[in-house]
């Protein structure tokens, strides 16, 4: 067969889009200085037919397979436990605790299989990042030392896949993706035509021999796995460990997830001796010392399907320079400069000159409208200078208007509140829960006037 020459492309690293000539400007995702030129040689992948049409009703779920990792948090985020032949894509920032996870996870399946049936499991990590030495290393500081775990330092796709095979490992790590290259491609590794090639080869043969495979990906400084698009749709599941390097606890979120649900969020602390599982997290949420102190006040939100109680702290303060300054950590920048208008047109608090700083205690990021009213009443609280007391949570969505609206799932966050020792919450729905004293507001000013009775 005659060999096709090589085609010249410009392949767009953010979102795959290709283009026979050079742009400044990808087209698709708009980034700028993002097209890349790359050699295309021959059409890479070929999948054989090797399966036929089946009816539905005589497919068996695969359901009953899953293995667990001996991580709660971990495989409840997978959807139960780890499913034969899926293939998961773990992204997150350089640092966050990724390559250290997935050690840990290895570790707990060999545990957790070993010995059942008198068949081992083996685990096939493939370091294309780090030396067989630095892995080594990490292991021992989390006390790692199966004899079940494979190590293997390479970069190159096609080595990997011999070894696979050879060894026939039931789980195989990949860390990372963005450093192992084809030699069917001529592109250096981590373009996208690399990444795509490698993960499409890999996840064919995930499927071919019900392995499961983690895939651990990096985040590009947009915070996209690079070559997102491409990437998210070759594999089965997609998770972020999120978490700030500088605070000990970590978030795993899955995005995308074809064996379970993407609401649920597992959370980790980062110790001396690797992550360890958080299953108390709305202790962590708390700062010890704010007793008493105005502008903080306590709130429950929802993660996933877990209630957390979380701290929101404002501080308002003079502006000492014409421009008021807002500024926010943990919580939108424009909703709190809507919540701001909604305090100074309905509630009457002058806040034209005052800074208003707001920030959510132990680093956690809130999404959602549920913790409005708090965020309201800890900035008036901070102005009037009075303090909230540390046994009431405040929980509302808060509108234009001034109206207090509902919010989801309030019934397990009260739950949640009582079960850390609060004994009054003010919020917009009637509930019944026992043992703790509900008020029930319908406008924010009924909180600002009563804020001097909260303690
Ligand atoms: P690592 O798993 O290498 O991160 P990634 O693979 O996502 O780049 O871990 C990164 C950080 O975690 C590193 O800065 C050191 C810290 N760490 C601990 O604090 N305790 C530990 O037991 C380990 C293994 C790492
Ligand atoms: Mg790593």
């Amino acid at each position: 067969m005659k060999q096709r020459q090589p085609k010249r492309v410009f392949i767009c690293q953010a979102c795959g889009y290709s283009s026979q000539k050079w742009m400044g400007r990808c087209p698709d995702c708009g980034n700028w200085n993002s097209m890349v030129e790359e050699w295309q040689t021959e059409k890479a992948t070929v999948v054989e037919p090797s399966t036929s049409p089946i009816s539905i009703r005589d497919v068996t779920a695969a359901e009953t397979g899953r293995f667990t990792t001996n991580l709660d948090e971990f495989d409840r985020v997978l959807g139960g436990g780890v499913v034969p032949g899926a293939v998961v894509l773990i992204g997150g920032d350089p640092g966050v605790g990724k390559s250290t996870l997935l050690l840990q996870v290895s570790e707990g399946l060999v545990r957790g299989y070993s010995g059942q049936g008198g068949k081992g499991f083996p685990v096939l990590y493939i370091t294309a990042e780090e030396s067989v030495e630095q892995v080594k290393m990490r292991a021992d500081r989390i006390g790692i030392s199966s004899s079940q775990i494979f190590v293997l330092s390479e970069t190159r796709l096609e080595s990997i896949i011999h070894h696979i095979k050879e060894l026939q490992p039931r789980l195989v790590v990949i860390d990372s993706i963005q450093t192992i290259y084809t030699d069917s491609l001529s592109s250096a590794p981590g373009t996208v035509a690399q990444v795509r090639e490698c993960s499409a080869r890999l996840t064919l043969l995930a499927k071919q021999s019900a392995l499961p495979m983690f895939i651990i990906g990096h985040v590009t400084k947009e915070g996209a796995i690079a070559g997102p698009r491409v990437l998210e749709h070759i594999v089965d599941t997609v998770l972020y460990f999120e978490g700030d390097k500088y605070q000990a606890y970590r978030i795993l979120r899955a995005v995308k997830n074809r064996f379970g649900s993407t609401n649920e969020i597992g959370i980790f602390e980062m110790t001396d001796t690797g992550l360890r599982e958080v299953l108390n997290p709305s202790e962590l949420f708390l700062s010890p010392h704010s007793e008493g102190t105005p502008g903080t006040i306590l709130t429950v939100t929802i993660e996933g399907t877990r209630p957390l109680l979380v701290e929101i702290q404002a501080l308002v303060s003079p502006t000492v320079f014409g421009m008021p300054r807002r500024a926010s950590i943990g919580f939108d920048l424009q909703r709190l400069n809507l919540l701001i208008a909604v305090v100074e047109k309905i509630g009457g608090v002058q806040l034209g000159v005052s800074d208003v700083y707001l920030n959510v205690v132990g680093g956690l990021r809130i999404y959602e409208t549920a913790v409005d009213l708090a965020v309201a009443s800890a900035i008036v609280s901070s102005f009037k200078n009075i303090p909230i007391n540390r046994q009431t949570v405040v929980i509302g969505e808060v509108g234009l208007t001034g109206e207090v609206r509902p919010v989801s799932q309030i019934e397990r966050r009260i739950k949640e509140a009582k079960k850390l020792g609060i004994r009054k919450a003010i919020l917009p729905a009637s509930v019944e829960v026992d043992g703790i004293e509900l008020i029930r507001v319908n406008r924010v000013t009924e909180v600002f006037e009563n804020l001097v009775d909260l303690s």
